[in-house]
């Protein structure tokens, strides 16, 4: 099999689902649908931690898509040594991604080493650049300040900063060390992806990006796919409440499909060869898993167009390049 030239050869396993796998720059599988872990606000650790269990026992996730920035780490550390300890999973058998904040965009194996730390683990199987942005240094009592902020309010940035050395830092350390098996960015858009293949020579694994109907990134997504670049779609399902689920048109889908509507948006983003990271703090939800479909062409060209034309996001930081 040719790795090289499509790096979206899907390795079924169990049929597409959560075994099955996509393959990153050396051969590096990453399976197609991942937990995402950002922490809800008001959220009760059990609770979480019950439903990470739920995910990694019941409904057979073997992607957790973790962060610094998420202060969920430790409690995913707590539950993968425990499950490692009663032998009910192999790290072997596990993909995790943690991401470097922009507060540590100028030493960023501090912020890998405290993930490692927290997550229990002694390598990453995806480390991922979280912003391509550089935040003044500010420590504290509790460490680093994740977003300093100035009188207004607004995120205060290293004037003498540049997304680049982050990612080039990424790359040293997965060259020189063997806590990272690959390197990826998040947030980039297309001429910074360019910039970044021009500069560095190399190709980022995956580029993870809000994706979801109100927000189909096609062009992006077309751009990355004809470099040999992964999309992950994060908010899949539009956030909070996940209001890209009460959309009339997906509804009808998952009618006309005998589907739930989460079941159409996990098969439109595989149909479209992209990455798919939901998250829920719900474990009764997540034992029920997803239903695959073969959704047809004509309906993804549907979704597609829901936002190609007046696109929505819902996650809108002050420092992201689209607000420029
Ligand atoms: N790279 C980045 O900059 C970035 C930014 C944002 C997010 N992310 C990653 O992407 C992951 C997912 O994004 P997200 O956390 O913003 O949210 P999301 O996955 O789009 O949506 C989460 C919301 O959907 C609800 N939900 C989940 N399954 C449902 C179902 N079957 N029916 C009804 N509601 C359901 C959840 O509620 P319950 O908890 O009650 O189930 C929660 O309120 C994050 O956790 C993180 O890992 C990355």
């Amino acid at each position: 099999m040719n790795l090289s030239s499509d790096p979206f050869q899907v390795l079924m396993k169990g049929g597409v689902g959560f075994s099955s796998v996509a393959f990153l720059p050396g051969g590096v599988q990453i399976p197609l649908i991942g937990l995402g872990t950002a922490f809800k606000a008001g959220g009760r650790p059990e609770e979480f931690k019950r439903a990470l269990k739920a995910a990694l026992l019941d409904a057979d996730y073997r992607h957790i898509d973790a962060a610094w920035y998420y202060k969920t780490e430790s409690m995913i550390g707590e539950v993968l040594d425990d499950l490692f300890l009663k032998k009910k999973l192999d790290r072997r058998n596990l993909f995790i991604t943690s991401k470097v904040w922009p507060c540590f965009w100028n030493d960023p194996e501090i912020s890998l080493n405290h993930s490692l730390h927290d997550l229990r683990i002694d390598y990453l199987d995806l480390y991922i650049q979280h912003w391509p942005a550089c935040f003044a240094k500010v420590d504290d009592e509790f460490g680093r300040v994740a977003v300093p902020t100035d009188s207004r309010k607004n995120a205060v940035i290293d004037p003498s900063g540049d997304y680049l050395v982050t990612y080039r830092k990424l790359l040293d350390i997965k060259n020189s060390t063997g806590k990272i098996k690959a390197v990826g960015v998040s947030n980039y858009s297309i001429p910074m992806l360019q910039r970044l293949m021009d500069e560095t020579g190399t190709i980022p694994a995956v580029n993870q990006v809000e994706l979801h109907p109100y927000l189909p990134q096609l062009e992006l997504a077309e751009f990355c796919k004809s470099n040999g670049i992964i999309v992950e779609a994060y908010s899949p399902l539009g956030s909070l409440g996940a209001p890209i689920l009460k959309i009339p048109l997906i509804k009808e889908m998952a009618a006309s499909y005998n589907v739930m509507p989460v079941d159409i948006i996990i098969n439109y983003l595989l149909k479209r060869e992209i990455v798919c990271l939901p998250r829920s703090s719900n474990a009764e939800r997540i034992k029920k898993g997803f239903t695959f479909i073969d959704l047809k062409d004509a309906d993804v060209e549907k979704i597609n167009n829901l936002g190609a034309k007046s696109p929505k996001r819902y996650i809108d930081k002050i420092w992201a390049y689209w607000n420029d």
